[in-house]
């Protein structure tokens, strides 16, 4: 067999007409090695023999041949030619992936226990095309945000910040980001705390993820709220949490029911500036009860305030936090819904006891938060923007959970009874007709509205149909012709989608 059979008999892919020449050949040279058509130490075809049958320069070759030596698919003898070399492990395991069989190894059945239990609960979170269509429950306004002001704070930020700030970071976080965040905490939620226990995060949704990993094992048993934040129990089911679902009342959490179900547990995550997604507050009672209860059973409690800033009516409720004399509690917030969701900054506040371990276990997760993106925030922060955008998005849901109700009390009468939220950034909407919440929701889908049904987040205890309603995100003209169409859809008959599936 002349070398250039042999070398037909590789059969090599065609080049497709926008690949880079001497990288398909290179390409198609390494699989023909590690498939086993060109053995450990077998001659390796000449370049000129490639050239001619390819039609490509010898240049071109030369750099598949250069490429190749230089990950040690093969070595040069020189005065003799290219060998493949001897220790390359080939044959049937990477032959036998053929295109079938590597599409196999990207499924579901390739993956990790931990990753298919990730897959069995993730909703994941479309990319936003567009803002405040009615009733988005996930954003803050985005029309409103200040977006000139963040980028000459950003600019600025940029052009002075010293070349350091482009090496790695503290793995806590930027430190003035730890110090704006601790005097923030401190003057507008009551938490005390130093800048030291704040460890900055990508959001709510790594916080929980670091704790779920670093607080529990397999099998412990977390108490969650029924109903509840669902991607927190997701997050923490992943980490390998045995999920205890506690019912909610007009008071928050029923922690008798939390201690007969699962005394022992070891960590409960709570909402209690506005209980998601039933709007509760708790009240002084529970609070006390669930601190007994957390500082006698050794377990951790997870605050998690991610809208407590907005408060229409009433006063303010200090954060549980503040209350922790046994060092259980850990404050976590986020600026997503402060400022806006693509920021992906938060930040949690830790019991001293703990700071060192998460900051320094953080490095095999993500080594730091990024530091410029922090730089700018810290200095919005220290600015004074960021508190004056709070005080103008107070005032503008206020404004808005208005619209909403008024909106609601002429067109939904006896379909929907709106809830007049006193605080954060949506609301209930109880069904008066539909049985079934889901059915409801795929009808308003149906009519081009983002809603999302109650029972989505009850875990074991039933409710009432209802349906979430986002305001914040939703200028007032939306949400008027939101209403209007809702009112359609709630009382027109079932589409197809709408029926039960
Ligand atoms: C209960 C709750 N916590 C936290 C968040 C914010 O999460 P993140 O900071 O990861 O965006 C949300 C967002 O919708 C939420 O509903």
């Amino acid at each position: 067999m002349s070398k250039e059979e042999t070398f037909q008999d590789l059969s090599l892919a065609p080049r497709s007409g926008k690949q880079n020449r001497w990288r398909w050949l290179y390409a198609e040279l390494r699989g023909a090695i590690l498939d086993g058509r060109l053995k450990p130490g077998a001659r390796m075809p000449s370049t000129r023999n490639i050239g001619k049958q390819y039609s490509l320069s010898r240049g071109t070759v030369v750099a598949a041949f250069d490429q190749l030596q230089a990950e040690g698919y093969t070595r040069t003898v020189v005065g003799s030619g290219t060998y493949v070399a001897s220790g390359i492990a080939t044959g049937p395991p990477y032959a036998a992936r053929k295109p079938a069989t590597l599409a196999l190894h990207r499924s579901k059945a390739a993956l990790s226990k931990r990753a298919q239990q990730f897959l069995k609960d993730v909703e994941v979170m479309p990319a936003s095309h567009s803002i405040g269509k009615a009733f988005r429950s996930y954003e803050p306004a985005i029309d409103l945000f200040p977006v000139d002001l963040w980028a000459r704070v950003a600019s600025r930020v940029l052009r002075r910040a010293p070349r350091s700030l482009y090496g790695h970071g503290n793995a806590a976080g930027y430190q003035p980001l730890r110090r704006a965040i601790a005097e923030y905490v401190g003057s507008s939620r009551g938490v005390r705390c130093s800048a030291e226990q704040i460890i900055v995060t990508a959001g709510t949704q790594q916080a929980l993820d670091l704790i779920g990993r670093f607080l529990l094992s397999d099998g412990d048993q977390v108490w969650m709220e029924d109903p509840g934040y669902s991607r927190a129990l997701q997050t923490l089911r992943a980490a390998g949490a045995r999920i205890v679902a506690v019912p909610v009342d007009s008071e928050g959490v029923i922690v008798k029911a939390g201690r007969r179900l699962a005394p022992n547990a070891k960590l409960v995550y709570v909402t209690p500036a506005n209980q998601f997604p039933m709007s509760v507050t708790m009240s002084a009672d529970r609070r006390m009860e669930l601190l007994r209860w957390a500082a006698s059973a050794n377990a951790w409690i997870i605050e998690d305030e991610y809208d407590a800033e907005y408060r229409y009516f009433g006063h303010p409720v200090a954060a549980l936090q503040t209350l922790d004399s046994s060092g259980c509690v850990i404050y976590v917030g986020t600026f997503t819904k402060m400022l806006f969701n693509a920021l992906r900054l938060g930040f949690m506040v830790l019991p001293e006891r703990l700071v060192e371990k998460f900051a320094s276990a953080r490095t095999l997760v993500d080594l730091h938060p990024p530091t410029l993106d922090q730089a700018i925030l810290a200095e919005f922060i220290t600015e004074g923007h960021f508190g004056h955008h709070l005080r103008r998005m107070r005032q503008s849901y206020a404004e808005r959970i208005e619209v909403l109700k008024t909106a609601a009390d002429k067109h939904l009468d006896g379909v929907l009874d709106v809830v007049y939220a006193g605080s954060g950034i949506r609301t209930l909407g109880w069904l008066k007709t539909w049985e079934s919440d889901q059915d409801a929701a795929r009808q308003a889908q149906e009519f081009g509205l983002e809603v999302t049904p109650l029972s989505m987040f009850t875990i074991k205890y039933e409710h009432p149909p209802a349906l979430m309603l986002g305001f914040a995100a939703c200028s007032p003209a939306e949400l008027r012709r939101g209403v209007s169409v809702l009112g359609v859809a709630l009382r027109s008959p079932k589409t197809l989608s709408g029926l039960p599936r």
